[in-house]
């Protein structure tokens, strides 16, 4: 790639703007693509290149990537209350009629919501909300936070210290010393020589129990699992694996939150991920699709239990000492909500029903390409794992710069998903048509081609 032109967007770009997850020594050299636009799932760039983006930007654009209405929806509200706060008593009628949507639609009994702008938020919140139930009960030393390995939770502080990504940790000062990691439960990568998937998952509730008895159960206050692990690579929870790790955190009394940034809103083919994979949690976190990712807006839904000792602490210290400048922003709530009704008039879970199988049946024919060892998915979600040797399970050399070279070959074809390592992570928006998931296996497979082909020619 050539440098980019001196006053081009992209040196503009260069010379002030710093990126997420992103090399800025290689920013500096080749600067960003600018996307100028969007219609439906696809995406252009400011050349007018045309990329469909079947990882919906970051998981969260379920309903592609311009809506007239969800604009209106904004403007009228900016329009009526632009902005107000929720501190000290205020509220919103956005914010309560979203609140009341949520609670509606949970996945099993919830008491109230907290909002915050994005999931890191969500699930920090979440974090200090099981610091402080624990402290509430008589509790206090019930501190650490147990995550998973290639776990993710967000960026801020206590998010990324739940979450298992070393790569997100190093020279942060992070994680935090009350945060651990279990086991990463991902079973085609991870699995023994001839151990079934029920037992692979006792293996890994088991892991978890040793570490909660090596800490000492009077020390572990929650545990953060997302239903489909998402930035570990999109990768499915082993049969019986939650049913064997809710079965641990009961018996230990660790309160647990469903992280479900990415699940929620019908990705697995249920509203929620915790009901495709039957999970009871205290604590649910949800953004992204929450406003199809138009405007900025999480949630924390808590139980009664929670609430209750929020309730007792607010009593005891004078308020709930808690909060953000923007929470319940009356404009995102309205976006959420009109979302919400958007999801309901075209009966998002049914489709998902509907098309999830087709996504799923495409990508499945890919299990026979040189490259592939695995494909699992469920609903509108799905990872390929890429292999050098089918029977081993090897990878091929990091210094072969596989992800590198899969992420140059898609965009060549015009498509943008995920690339996580070994991993391809598909996450196409959720309005997606039949003729489209054809047309993505069409791109992938090219890309899939071409890179067998430039890894024939370099070994
Ligand atoms: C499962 C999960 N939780 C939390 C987050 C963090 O959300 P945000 O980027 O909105 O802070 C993400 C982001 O991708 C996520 O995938």
């Amino acid at each position: 790639m050539n440098h980019p032109a001196p006053n081009s967007i992209q040196a503009r770009d260069i010379a002030h703007f710093i990126h997420s997850q992103t090399n800025l020594a290689r920013h500096e050299a080749e600067g960003p693509v600018v996307i100028t636009r969007g219609k439906g799932i696809y995406v252009y760039d400011d050349s007018g290149r045309e990329f469909m983006d079947a990882a919906a930007g970051l998981w969260c654009a379920s309903l592609g990537f311009a809506n007239e209405r969800l604009a209106k929806v904004a403007c009228e509200q900016i329009r009526t209350l632009g902005y107000y706060h929720t501190y000290r008593h205020h509220s919103n009628e956005a914010g309560i009629d979203l609140a009341e949507a949520l609670i509606r639609i949970a996945p099993v009994p919830m008491s109230k919501v907290v909002f915050q702008c994005t999931g890191s938020e969500a699930n920090d919140t979440a974090i200090k909300l099981a610091w402080y139930y624990h402290a509430a009960i008589g509790r206090p030393g019930k501190h650490k936070i147990i995550g998973r390995k290639m776990g993710y939770h967000g960026s801020t502080c206590a998010s990324i210290s739940a979450s298992g990504k070393p790569d997100m940790h190093a020279d942060f000062g992070l994680p935090f010393a009350p945060f651990r990691h279990t086991e990463f439960p991902h079973y085609y990568g991870m699995h023994e020589e001839g151990e079934s998937e029920e037992d692979f998952a006792t293996r890994m509730a088991s892991a978890l129990e040793n570490l909660i008895l090596a800490e000492g159960p009077d020390t572990v206050a929650a545990f953060i699992a997302e239903p489909v692990m998402g930035a570990g690579g999109a990768i499915l929870p082993p049969a019986t694996y939650f049913a064997k790790v809710q079965a641990v955190l009961q018996k230990y009394e660790v309160l647990f939150i469903a992280d479900e940034v990415i699940c929620g809103f019908g990705r697995t083919g249920r509203m929620w991920g915790s009901e495709t994979f039957e999970l009871r949690p205290d604590m649910i976190s949800c953004a992204k699709a929450l406003s199809a990712a138009i405007q900025p807006i999480s949630a924390l839904m808590v139980n009664e239990k929670i609430y209750q000792a929020m309730l007792a602490e607010s009593r005891k210290l004078g308020s709930f000492a808690h909060g953000t400048t923007y929470a319940a922003h009356p404009v995102a709530a309205a976006v959420a909500m009109e979302t919400l009704r958007i999801y309901a008039e075209m009966d998002l879970v049914a489709r998902v029903g509907r098309l999830g199988p087709k996504l799923q049946s495409a990508l499945a024919r890919f299990k026979d390409h040189a490259l592939v060892g695995d494909v699992a998915g469920i609903g509108m979600i799905a990872g390929i794992e890429i292999v050098a040797d089918k029977a081993t399970r090897r990878h091929f050399d990091p210094a072969l710069k596989l992800p590198a070279m899969l992420s140059r070959n898609l965009k060549k074809h015009g498509l943008i998903l995920r690339v996580i390592g070994d991993r391809i992570a598909l996450s196409p928006p959720l309005i997606i048509e039949e003729d489209e998931i054809a047309e993505l296996a069409r791109r992938l497979g090219k890309a899939l081609d071409d890179t067998a082909a430039e890894l024939a020619r370099t070994a």
